[in-house]
């Protein structure tokens, strides 16, 4: 499940994880997902071009034993079909820190206040070219 999945990803508060990729032309919408497994994630990073009723719209949330939290919605949306992307996460055990690829910053809570993740799992339409924590 989901088109890329890293289980010992070792991400500590205080670090800058970096996700760079491109989104396929017929991308729906997609999601970057940190957490400890798939049931179990703080950040449910998930822009729609047009997915349920959303057009353009970064929807943040997180999940827990089946049930999502409630959700973040973002209308600044510089995704692009065909278009490259690097987005940047960074957290402390109280928010994430989210920066999109026109340079904008975006915050969420880290609802778990964990200071370390092991999963990650990008899901959708999109090719990752590298992801790397510094
Ligand atoms: C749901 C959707 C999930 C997830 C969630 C975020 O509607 O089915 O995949 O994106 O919203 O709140």
């Amino acid at each position: 499940r989901g088109v890329f999945t890293i289980k010992d990803l070792n991400f500590e508060a205080g670090q800058e994880l970096t996700v760079a990729g491109k989104v396929n032309s017929s991308c729906s919408h997609f999601s970057i997902n940190i957490g400890h497994d798939f049931n179990s994630l703080a950040l449910h990073f998930n822009p729609r071009f047009k997915h349920q009723k959303d057009k353009k719209v970064i929807v943040i949330n997180s999940t827990q034993g089946g049930s999502w939290g409630s959700e973040q919605k973002e209308s600044n949306f510089p995704f692009q079909h065909d278009g490259e992307f690097k987005v940047v996460f960074s957290f402390n055990n109280d928010q994430f820190y989210i920066r999109l690829p026109d340079g904008t910053m975006v915050g969420f809570p880290n609802r778990f206040g964990d200071d370390r993740f092991d999963h990650l799992h990008v899901d959708g339409d999109v090719k990752i070219h590298s992801i790397k924590i510094l």
